[in-house]
C-alpha cells in the first residue's frame, strides 16, 4: 500500500470533518487520507460516510499528521505513534501547549498547533494556528491550505491562541446564547416559537453574510440600520442600558483566562 498523504488520528467529528473538507475541497483523493481511532463504531461510520477515507484500527506512517483526539487522549495516542513515521504534524487539540506535544512526539518535527471552532463541522470555521520550535513557513502554510477546507485561517504566536480559544472558539455559544434569547424575545412579543425561530435564525445567517460579504464595518452596517427616533435607536439603547458590550468584554476576557488555566495543567 502506498503511504497515505495524512494520517488523522481520531476519526471523531473534528477529525472526520477535517478529512471530509479536504477530499470535498480537492486537496486530497481517494487513499490520500487514513484516519485512526480504536473505536470500532467510529470505524464504521466513517467507511459509511465517506468511503474514500481508509478507516484504520492502528496508525500507520504517512506523510504527514494530523492529532484530532480529547485532550485527555493526546499523550497516550502520541506516544502510539511509529516514531519519526511523519515529515510533519497539526494538532486541533484545545488546550495542549505545543511544547507538550513535541515532548511527546520526537525531536525536530514540526508541530503546529491550531485552534479551530465547530462551525468547522459545516465547512465556515474559524481557526487560529501557531508554529512549534521546528515548523517553519513551508510548515505554517502547509497547516493552513488544511484548515482552509473548514473556513478561514489565521496565524498567531501562541500565547495568542488562548485569545482565539476565548473569542471565536467560544464565540458559537455566545452567538447561540443571543439566538436563545432573541427567540424568546419574539415569542414574549406574540410570534409563534416555530415563526420567531425561523426570523431569528436568517437574522444571523444575514447578518453574518453582510458582515463576511461586504467590505463594510459593523459600526457603518449598524448605523445604516438605525433611523434616527425609529425602532433599532430604541433597541439598540435598551441593549446599552443593560451592558450588552461590557458583557461581552467581560465574556471573552474570562473564557481566555479559563483558556489559560486549562493550557497551564497539561
Ligand atoms: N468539536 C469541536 O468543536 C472542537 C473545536 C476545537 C477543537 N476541538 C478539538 O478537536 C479534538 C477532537 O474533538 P472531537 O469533537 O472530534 O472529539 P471526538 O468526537 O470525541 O473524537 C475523538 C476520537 O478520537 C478517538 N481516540 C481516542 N484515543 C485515540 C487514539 N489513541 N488513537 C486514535 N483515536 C483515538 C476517540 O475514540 P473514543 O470515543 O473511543 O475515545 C474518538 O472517536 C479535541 O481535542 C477537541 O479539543 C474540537
Amino acid at each position: 500500500m502506498a503511504v497515505p498523504k495524512l494520517l488523522v488520528l481520531g476519526a471523531g467529528r473534528m477529525g472526520t470533518a477535517l478529512a471530509a473538507g479536504l477530499l470535498r475541497s480537492g486537496w486530497a483523493q481517494r487513499g490520500d487520507i487514513a484516519l485512526a481511532d480504536p473505536d470500532p463504531a467510529a470505524r464504521v461510520r466513517l467507511g459509511d460516510r465517506y468511503p474514500d477515507l481508509e478507516a484504520l484500527e492502528a496508525p500507520v506512517p504517512a506523510d504527514a499528521l494530523v492529532l484530532a483526539v480529547k485532550p485527555k487522549d493526546v499523550v497516550a495516542a502520541c506516544r502510539a505513534l511509529p516514531r519519526g513515521g511523519y515529515g510533519r504534524a497539526l494538532s486541533i487539540v484545545a488546550g495542549v501547549p505545543v511544547a507538550r506535544l513535541e515532548a511527546c512526539l520526537w525531536p525536530g518535527l514540526p508541530v503546529v498547533r491550531a485552534m479551530p471552532n465547530t462551525p468547522a463541522l459545516v465547512g465556515s470555521g474559524a481557526s487560529a494556528i501557531a508554529g512549534g520550535s521546528a515548523a517553519g513557513e513551508a510548515d505554517l502554510e502547509w497547516a493552513e491550505g488544511l484548515l482552509s477546507a473548514l473556513g478561514v485561517v489565521v496565524r498567531l504566536s501562541e500565547p495568542l491562541l488562548d485569545v482565539a480559544t476565548g473569542l471565536s472558539g467560544s464565540g458559537p455559544a455566545y452567538i447561540f446564547l443571543v439566538a436563545e434569547a432573541l427567540i424568546e424575545a419574539g415569542v414574549l412579543a406574540g410570534l409563534d416559537r416555530e415563526v420567531a425561530t425561523v426570523l431569528t435564525v436568517q437574522t444571523l445567517v444575514g447578518a453574518g453574510r453582510m458582515l463576511a460579504e461586504t467590505a463594510e464595518s459593523p459600526e457603518r452596517l449598524r448605523a445604516a440600520v438605525t433611523s434616527p427616533g425609529g425602532t433599532t435607536a430604541v433597541g439598540l439603547r435598551a441593549l446599552e442600558e443593560r451592558g450588552v458590550r461590557a458583557a461581552f468584554l467581560e465574556a471573552v476576557e474570562a473564557a481566555v483566562r479559563r483558556s489559560r488555566e486549562i493550557g497551564a495543567e497539561h
